[in-house]
């Protein structure tokens, strides 16, 4: 197929773009280099040795987005491109909302006005809110976020499904194909160590602060409350190789072709590890040390959240291979090589 992927030089998107190319799809990214480096596609490009055609634009520029839709026919567009720090959402609400919500309605206008109704947009487990049922099922109710980044993915969620909806009532001969991917944790790294993740400033999510300590970059790690209801009392998630959950997008493209309408996905593992768990997973697999200390409980964050990740298995044949211990691996194989992201060139 031809694929767009906004946001495809970010983390999520970099790792999708090798296994698209890999299953022989055309690719075309457009980003507007906000939280990425184009350096992350030459890696690709190294990797995989193709060429990737890359519009450096924000798609909120409907002129910019028009010239890359009068240039390629898409099949689809794989749309990553956002912002998500949780914390930041909260100090500077306007900004998410603009930048998700109103660039996924340019987006969306674009794409329609050019005939492709086909999309698979990155969505987070942060929908459900505090779940109302462990392991969290996609028939879950969404429930109430903590934050504006939360807000965006609830509601293009609800943006993209109206969508889809209004087709199928004035029953349009091309109606929209829509695949909600809800992602749970992911951290890892291709087994090259050429992409990571790479924050900027001071991490928030759990593995990248892990791989900073221990680096050397941070002194140590601060683990936000043990008094959950939990085997250690550390919060409880669903890691995710970024590998597997970029080989979910490539299975998702299946419910593209079979015109799914609208097809919802939990993109986990299935099993919850707690942050000490994660911890000590490092540790082994890495031979390093992390000195940590306990802290009060992060304003916001639930105690447990894992997936039922049967449905991807059972409609698409999709499950998660690697373990925690190749995640821990690869994540710091990854900072190893590249103790300052791709800025340490
Ligand atoms: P990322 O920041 O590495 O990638 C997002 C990319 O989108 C970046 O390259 C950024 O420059 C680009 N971008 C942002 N706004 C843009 C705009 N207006 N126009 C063009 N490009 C723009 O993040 P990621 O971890 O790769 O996440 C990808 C998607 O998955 C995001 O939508 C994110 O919200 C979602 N998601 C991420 C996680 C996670 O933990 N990483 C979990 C659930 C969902
Ligand atoms: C994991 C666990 C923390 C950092 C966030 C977003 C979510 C999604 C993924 C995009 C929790 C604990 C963390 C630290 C710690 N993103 N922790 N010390 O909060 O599950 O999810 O990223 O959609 O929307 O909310 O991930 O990695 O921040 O935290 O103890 O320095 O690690 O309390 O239990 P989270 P995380």
């Amino acid at each position: 197929m031809n694929i767009l992927l906004t946001g495809g030089a970010g983390y999520i998107g970099s790792h999708t773009l090798i296994e698209l190319i890999s299953e022989h799809h055309s690719v075309v990214v457009v980003d507007n280099l906000s939280n990425s480096n184009k350096e992350s596609l030459t890696r690709v490009e190294q990797i995989t040795g193709v060429k990737i055609p890359f519009y450096e634009a924000d798609i909120r520029d409907r002129d910019a987005l028009e010239v890359v839709f009068s240039a390629h026919n898409f099949d689809c567009c794989i749309h990553f491109a956002g912002l998500k720090a949780v914390g930041d959402s909260v100090t500077h609400p306007w900004e998410y909302y603009d930048n998700n919500i109103g660039g996924t309605l340019v987006l969306v206008d674009v794409m329609r006005k050019h005939g492709c109704k086909n999309i698979i947009f990155s969505s987070s487990a942060t929908v459900y809110g505090e779940p109302s049922m462990i392991p969290i099922t996609e028939e879950c109710p969404k429930g109430h976020c903590t934050n504006p980044y939360g807000w965006t993915k609830w509601m293009i969620e609800e943006i993209l499904t109206d969508l889809h909806t209004a087709d199928v009532k004035k029953d349009d001969s091309n109606p929209w194909n829509v695949v909600l991917l809800r992602y749970f944790n992911p951290i890892g790294a291709h087994k090259s160590g050429l992409i990571g993740e790479n924050p900027n400033g001071i991490p928030t999510n759990l593995m990248p602060y892990i791989t900073q300590v221990a680096v050397g970059k941070l002194d140590k790690l601060h683990v936000y409350g043990n008094d959950y209801n939990t085997p250690d009392g550390t919060g409880v998630r669903d890691y995710i190789h970024v590998v597997d959950l970029a080989r979910g997008h490539v299975k998702a493209l299946q419910a593209i072709e079979n015109n799914c309408g609208i097809a919802v996905y939990n993109l986990g593992t299935g099993k919850g590890y707690s942050v000490l768990d994660v911890v000590h997973a490092f540790e082994e697999a890495n031979s390093v040390q992390i000195p940590y200390v306990i802290e009060q409980r992060r304003p916001g964050d639930v105690g447990i959240c894992y997936s039922a990740s049967d449905k991807a298995f059972i409609e698409l044949g999709w499950k998660a291979h690697y373990d925690i211990v190749d995640m821990c691996r690869d994540s710091w194989k990854w900072q190893k090589m590249n103790p300052n992201g791709y800025e340490s060139l």
